[in-house]
């Protein structure tokens, strides 16, 4: 079925706040340096700004839905909306200001592309909160592209986008215990608003910078699906964000999680993909189940190392992904054992190979093979067997 909701007429336009940004040059092959050219081909490609792509269309559906939820006396939007920010930020911002710990798994170099020790690619769009507080804005959704080191399957990309939504008052205002119904209410009603009528359910979370937090969950096609993380901002980060008399609420939701469902969509790779047969089934403003093109047919090899203790599987992952691109399509363990005498691991890994466009052709995916076989004996953390 074919749901439209621009027909119902927007009464706003969407505002939205962009500001130019540049890059730094990264110090390739620095210890502290993990982005790679592929990766920042990415920067600046702001998939979410197209309106045609399915990304770009939810992200407008979810702007559209506060612009309609919170308007000021004047009649105005009380929501400021920015999709332009520099993806690259500081750990302060990231991090730091988020009441984030150092000892953080997400800080690691394992899980996160950095530049230097305290530049990197935005791990989450909550790394705009406490700027935009800052510059004066209580009220804003803040959309972007964000980047993290994962595994390698259809739902795992380096790249996704979040929209960041923040919902501030003065303390004068409303009293403390407006701020969870309120917040529930918003996302209740963003769900219904997106999915229709569908079940939903609340379950205790933790983020560093909320307290309490909350995911929420929706039943959708048969099966509990985690929508979004959500929660009442930490007094320190309002600080943080120059607001001493104020309180309020935030949450971030994955557009590739809802675009998928929604437009059921199988591969997260397909978001990037500018093949016509993707690009043109989709429409500003719609929301449009997607027909599948043929698959062409997939071709997997199995590659086993040695590993030793500093190995983690996301570095071996980008490894695969920074030599295959958008070609490999999983990653995954299939064998794994511990030698009884000397307590070495060995791991085997099968890297499926799959061409949106084209047939692979067996030698084509060997030479590829063969360049992450030479990568992985140049890496110090595995030994190829
Ligand atoms: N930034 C969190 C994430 O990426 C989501 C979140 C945003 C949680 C805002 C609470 C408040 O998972």
């Amino acid at each position: 079925m074919m749901r439209s909701w621009w027909s119902a007429g927007r009464q706003f336009s969407t505002h939205t706040i962009s500001q130019p940004f540049t890059v730094p040059k990264p110090a390739f092959g620095s210890k502290s340096c993990n982005v790679t050219e592929r990766i920042l081909r990415n920067v600046g490609k702001n998939l979410h700004n197209n309106p045609k792509s399915p990304l770009g269309i939810i992200k407008l559906r979810i702007e559209d839905y506060f612009n309609r939820r919170f308007v000021d006396s004047n009649g105005k939007s009380e929501f400021q909306m920015f999709d332009s920010m520099n993806p690259v930020v500081s750990t302060k911002m990231c991090f730091d200001d988020l009441l984030i710990p150092i000892d953080h798994p997400g800080r690691n170099m394992t899980d996160t592309f950095y530049f230097d020790e305290k530049t990197l690619l935005r791990t989450h769009t909550s790394a705009h909160e406490t700027e935009l507080m800052r510059a004066g804005n209580l009220c804003f959704l803040a959309t972007g592209d964000c980047y993290r080191r994962d595994e390698i399957d259809s739902r795992h990309y380096p790249v996704f986008h979040q929209t960041e939504a923040a919902r501030i008052f003065k303390k004068s205002e409303v009293p403390e215990d407006f701020l969870l119904p309120d917040l529930k209410q918003c996302l209740e009603g963003l769900v219904a608003d997106i999915f229709g009528d569908v079940e939903t359910r609340w379950n205790p979370d933790s983020f560093p910078f909320t307290d309490p937090s909350l995911e929420l969950e929706i039943m959708y096609n048969g099966s509990w699906m985690e929508l979004l993380g959500c929660g009442v901002l930490r007094k320190d980060v309002l600080k943080n964000g120059n607001l001493h008399d104020h309180h309020g609420w935030a949450f971030g939701i994955g557009l590739e999680r809802v675009a998928m469902a929604l437009f059921d969509i199988p591969d997260i790779r397909l978001f990037h993909s500018s093949d016509e047969r993707f690009t043109s089934q989709f429409t500003e403003g719609k929301i449009v189940k997607f027909r599948s093109f043929s698959k062409f047919p997939a071709c997997y090899k199995d590659i086993s190392f040695w590993v030793n203790p500093s190995f983690h599987e996301n570095n071996f992952s980008e490894l695969v992904r920074d030599t295959a691109g958008d070609l490999v399509e999983t990653v995954k363990l299939v064998d794994e054992f511990k030698h009884p005498e000397t307590g070495q691991v060995s791991k085997c890994y099968r890297i499926n190979y799959r061409s949106f466009s084209r047939v692979l052709t067996n030698d084509e995916v060997d030479e590829i093979q063969d360049r992450v076989r030479e990568r992985i004996e140049a890496s110090p953390e595995m030994d190829l067997r």
